[in-house]
């Protein structure tokens, strides 16, 4: 017999994965006559906490970024309350693919781990941890997948979902997150790169094209509040998560990753960088004993990366005000390709309900 009475379920999702998911465990308590609250965590901003007591089972899901948990998931958990209940769980999507019949599966890095381990910290019991591996969303490396496709990945998620939700409403524990944790540990030194310094060379890699008609629509919607309007264009903060809502969700498929431009800077950064680092080993006589300094030498090194992208896009999105030069960014992304499809699970309309939940789009 379980204790709990009720659920809520935590969530940030860029392109409707998590969400999707979070409804899908919500439908499963209600069909237990739970009271369950669906909360999205969005600029941290009008979230509610559940009343102090032992009654509430809460959960938390979100996209796995860069082998980690979304970064504003874990700004969420790390400023979470304790003592609102005893028992937690954690969901996090993945990129999953399909290879003819094979579903192929992402990976989690650390983004199951270190969540639970700042729950735990606070007095959280993890009582399950699942990776889900839905549609992969991340547009600025592949086109979206196939509608055909994204529709029998989503299937074969949604009856894994629900089973994990009927096993942990009903008291039982599921660990499967730990099915991959050699590979996951294998992988977390990547996790932290891309946490340090990835995550902000990506912020620095979209772009409004001429296509744009300034609805606002990325600025309102952005979870992070990473978009503002700059120069009469939306201008990418570094703050952003790469979360690709804007992308997936503008309606004139006007925002564009600019592979061109990315490449640029990684060209401009790792000149600078190669000098900058032969220099420090030439100033300091670092020898294989001094291996610290390496390490120091690296660190600053992504430091100067985020600085150096943080200019150059500032320049270019100035620049773009030139007809040639928006051009010339614009053609030169992958995105622009008719066949790079977007991915959105349910065009991220608000108000849909739990059973409405299956049709993704792309
Ligand atoms: C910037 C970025 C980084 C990602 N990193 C990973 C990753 O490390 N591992 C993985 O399996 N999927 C990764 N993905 C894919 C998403 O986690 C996956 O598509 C997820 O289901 C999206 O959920 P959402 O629609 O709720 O945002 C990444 C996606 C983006 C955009």
């Amino acid at each position: 017999m379980v204790k709990w009475k009720s659920l809520y379920i935590y969530y940030i999702s860029g392109t409707g994965n998590a969400r999707a998911s979070s409804y899908w465990i919500a439908g499963e308590a209600e069909k237990q006559g739970w009271k369950t609250v669906v909360q999205q965590i969005d600029r941290l901003e009008n979230i509610n906490m559940p009343e102090k007591n032992d009654e509430t089972l809460i959960g938390f899901a979100f996209p796995t970024h860069g082998f980690n948990a979304a970064p504003l998931m874990l700004r969420f958990i790390a400023g979470f309350p304790r003592g609102l209940g005893k028992e937690v769980f954690l969901l996090n999507t993945r990129a999953g693919m399909k290879l003819y019949k094979l579903f192929l599966p992402g990976l989690s890095g650390v983004a199951l781990m270190l969540p639970a381990f700042m729950l735990w910290m606070k007095g959280y019991r993890c009582i399950g941890f699942r990776p889900v591996d839905m549609p992969s969303n991340w547009i600025s490396l592949h086109p979206g997948l196939r509608k055909k496709v994204t529709e029998s990945i989503v299937r074969r998620c949604e009856r894994i979902v629900r089973s994990f939700a009927v096993k942990i409403l009903g008291g039982k524990k599921v660990y499967r997150g730990l099915f991959s944790l050699p590979v996951d540990l294998l992988i977390s030194p990547v996790a932290l790169a891309y946490y340090a310094g990835g995550r902000f060379f990506l912020a620095k890699t979209f772009i409004a094209s001429n296509k744009c008609t300034n609805c606002r629509l990325c600025i309102k919607e952005c979870p992070t509040g990473s978009i503002v309007e700059l120069n009469g264009r939306p201008y990418w903060k570094l703050s952003c998560e790469s979360c690709m809502r804007c992308m997936n969700r503008c309606p004139e498929r006007a925002i564009e990753s600019a592979h061109g431009m990315a490449l640029a800077f990684w060209f401009i950064f790792t000149a600078v960088n190669t000098h900058v680092l032969l220099a420090v080993v030439g100033i300091l006589e670092i020898t294989p004993e001094k291996w610290w300094w390496w390490v120091i030498s690296n660190i600053l090194s992504i430091g100067g990366m985020v600085l150096i992208t943080a200019i150059l896009y500032r320049v270019i999105h100035y620049s773009m005000a030139i007809r040639p030069i928006r051009d010339l960014v614009r053609y030169t992304s992958l995105t622009t390709l008719p066949f790079w499809r977007r991915y959105n699970f349910n065009k991220g309309n608000k108000s849909v309900k739990d059973k409405e939940l299956t049709r993704p789009t792309s």
